[in-house]
C-alpha cells in the first residue's frame, strides 16, 4: 500500500473507506440484479432489453472491481461476505418481477436504483473535492456512468408512453 498515496488521502479515509464500501456492496447487488434480469427477461422486447441488462451488469461489476482496489489503496478491507452486501449497500435491492414478460417494472426500478447511485456519487465527489483526489476522480467517472444508465432507461420508458 503506498504510504504517501494515503497521506495525501487526508484525514477522512476511515469515512471514505467506509462509503466506498457501502458503494461497492451497491455494485455488487446492481450487477447481479442485471445479470438475473438478463436472463429473466421474457417477451417481444426481451431480446434487445436483456442484452442491455448483460451489458449493465458488466458494468456495474467492474464499478465494483474499482471501488475495491480503491478501498485497498487506502489501507482499508472490502467486505468479505455477499451476504453483507443488502445490509451495507446505499440503495436497496429492488428484486426482479415473478412475471418474466413485465419488462417494464424491470426498466422502471433500474431507474429508480440508478437514480440514487447518481445522488451517492455525487455526494461521494462533494465529500471528496480538494481533499481525497484520486477517490474524488473515481467517483466522478461512477457518477458519469451512472447518468449515462439513468438517460438510458429514461429513454427506454419514453417509447413505453
Ligand atoms: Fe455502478
Ligand atoms: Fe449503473
Amino acid at each position: 500500500m503506498g504510504q504517501k498515496g494515503r497521506e495525501i488521502a487526508g484525514p477522512d479515509v476511515g469515512d471514505i473507506v467506509s462509503l466506498l464500501n457501502q458503494a461497492a456492496a451497491f455494485e455488487g447487488l446492481a450487477a447481479y440484479r442485471y445479470l438475473h434480469l438478463s436472463k429473466w427477461a421474457a417477451g417481444l422486447n426481451a431480446p434487445e432489453i436483456a442484452e442491455i441488462f448483460g451489458r449493465l451488469s458488466g458494468e456495474e461489476w467492474g464499478h465494483m472491481s474499482r471501488i475495491m482496489d480503491r478501498v485497498i489503496e487506502l489501507g482499508g478491507r472490502p467486505l468479505t461476505r455477499p451476504s453483507e452486501w443488502e445490509g451495507q449497500s446505499f440503495g436497496k435491492y429492488y428484486e426482479p418481477p415473478k412475471n418474466q414478460a413485465d419488462l417494464k417494472s424491470m426498466v422502471m426500478d433500474s431507474l429508480a436504483s440508478e437514480r440514487v447511485a447518481i445522488e451517492f456519487y455525487r455526494d461521494l465527489v462533494r465529500k471528496t473535492e480538494g481533499k481525497d483526489a484520486v477517490t474524488y476522480y473515481l467517483a466522478l467517472e461512477l457518477l458519469g456512468d451512472e447518468v449515462k444508465d439513468e438517460e438510458y432507461f429514461e429513454r427506454l420508458l419514453e417509447g413505453w408512453k
